[in-house]
């Protein structure tokens, strides 16, 4: 399973990557504002810098709603850095763009997914990931990770190649319950990649082999 962080704080994608575990960050319009990233050449450069600190895929989301705009976007989004993934929403227009740099050899995430039809229309215009918004669907009492479950029987039916990117991860139980169910990649705050760390059986052991040490030294 991969892990992608998702934000556009350098700061929390340098902790991430030291970690030595990270796979690729996805960020979002809404995280590029939320860090004051704003203007087109400044959002350009931010991309360009997440690039140069993570050893991975790095998703850069289009603005444009029609094909026409999504393809000048996402061709000089993916000129940027080989690393950049073009993402783009699941709409019609978003379809045809997806199939259209599918054909071009330029590697997409198709993203505000929230039902299997939707995924099945990224995997057959050739999305290389698939991004289901789990979170949000847990947010209106909706089973998110039905979802995931849904999309991977779907997907392995067919042997689809579209990888499936459990996003708007909230906690370390949905990653946790991500990699039961199978999803490819899993994207989420540093928080709930830190949170596997955790058991307080780990903590006592440590302290009592600390302390056991010390009492013989
Ligand atoms: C996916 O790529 C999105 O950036 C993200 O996961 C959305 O998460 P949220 O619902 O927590 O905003």
């Amino acid at each position: 399973m991969k892990f992608f962080i998702d934000t556009a704080n350098l700061d929390q994608i340098r902790e991430a990557q030291a970690l030595g575990v990270l796979d690729g960050v996805t960020t979002n319009p809404s995280l590029m504002a939320k860090e004051g990233i704003t203007g087109r050449n400044n959002i350009l450069k931010h991309y360009v810098d997440i690039c140069t600190i993570v050893d991975g895929d790095v998703s850069a989301e289009v603005i444009s709603t029609d094909f026409e705009g999504m393809i000048k976007e996402g061709e000089e989004l993916a000129e940027l850095h080989d690393q950049i993934v073009v993402k783009v929403p699941m709409i019609k227009d978003g379809v045809k763009a997806l199939k259209y740099f599918s054909d071009k050899g330029i590697r997409t995430n198709c993203t505000l997914v929230f039902s299997v039809g939707q995924a099945l229309l990224a995997a057959k215009a050739g999305a290389t990931y698939v991004s289901p918004f789990i979170g949000r669907l847990d947010d209106i009492s909706t089973d998110g990770l039905n979802l995931i479950a849904e999309i991977r029987h779907v997907y392995d039916n067919y042997a689809f190649e579209t990888q499936i990117l459990a996003a708007s991860v909230r906690h370390t139980m949905h990653v946790i319950d991500c990699a039961k169910i199978g999803a490819d990649v899993m994207t989420g705050p540093l928080s709930s990649i830190e949170g596997l760390l955790k058991h307080p059986l780990t903590d006592i052991g440590l302290a009592k082999f600390l302390a056991d040490y010390q009492k013989g030294n």
